[in-house]
């Protein structure tokens, strides 16, 4: 099953309970929400306060992508914040393996983000553990950037792995996704889109709408 995760960065930060009715309204699953902390990308966006604001407005399920560095030190809080996904970046744990645990003893599902230039590699191990995979099309930080067209492939051959080792692993796409570029995302395997510009601006309905269409 396929499923659009539109990304909050992308909304009106005065009105992020209407952008979270409004994408749920038009049949939006997920709900991708960008943690950064100025470290491990250059901006900052939001955190724990807002998130745990947020949750009692939605069924929608919560998808953190943790931008942070040593992303370990906040495990338990985000699970306590409503997070139902957490994912952490390949390159911000010192001890991805202890991360990707604890993450799971809290009782979320995990999952494991890699930059573009990232190999699939540092998955090998880790790989059954995950209930998804969240590969980078942009360089993280920002909203509103080209997709990297090489990330295709890298998408490509993490469904040929998850698919030869029979795990159930979600491929989730981030950055620079619209409907124009969105068919060739689906057709390299991954079936969680992340969408953020491309959902938010205009009229969010209708965008939602549009890619439900397509998945
Ligand atoms: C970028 C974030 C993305 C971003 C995507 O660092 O991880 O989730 O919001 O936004 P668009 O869809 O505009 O590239
Ligand atoms: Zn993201």
């Amino acid at each position: 099953m396929n499923y659009l995760a539109p990304s909050l960065l992308a909304a009106d930060f005065g009105q992020l309970k209407e952008a979270i009715a409004n994408i749920e309204e038009a049949g939006a699953q997920f709900v991708h929400i960008d943690v950064m902390d100025g470290s491990f990308v250059p901006s900052i966006s939001f955190g724990m306060p807002v998130i745990r604001s947020l949750r009692p407005y939605t069924k929608m399920i919560f998808d953190v992508h943790l931008m942070i560095e040593d992303p370990e030190r906040y495990i338990d809080e985000f699970a306590r914040c409503g997070a139902d996904y957490i994912v952490v970046h390949a390159e911000a744990c010192k001890h991805l393996d202890r991360t990707i645990a604890h993450i799971k003893d809290c009782k979320v599902k995990a999952g494991v983000a890699l930059n573009p230039a990232t190999s699939l590699d540092v998955l090998t191990y880790v790989l059954p553990q995950l209930n998804m995979v969240l590969l980078m099309s942009v360089n993280p930080g920002f909203g509103g950037q080209k997709y990297i067209p090489y990330v295709t492939q890298k998408v490509m051959e993490l469904k040929k792995q998850i698919e030869e080792r029979q795990l159930d692993v979600h491929i989730q796409v981030d950055g620079g996704i619209n409907l124009n570029n969105v068919d060739e995302v689906l057709a390299a395997g991954a079936n969680v889109i992340v969408a953020g510009t491309a959902v938010f601006s205009g009229d969010i309905n209708q965008n939602v709408k549009a890619f439900l269409a397509k998945m």
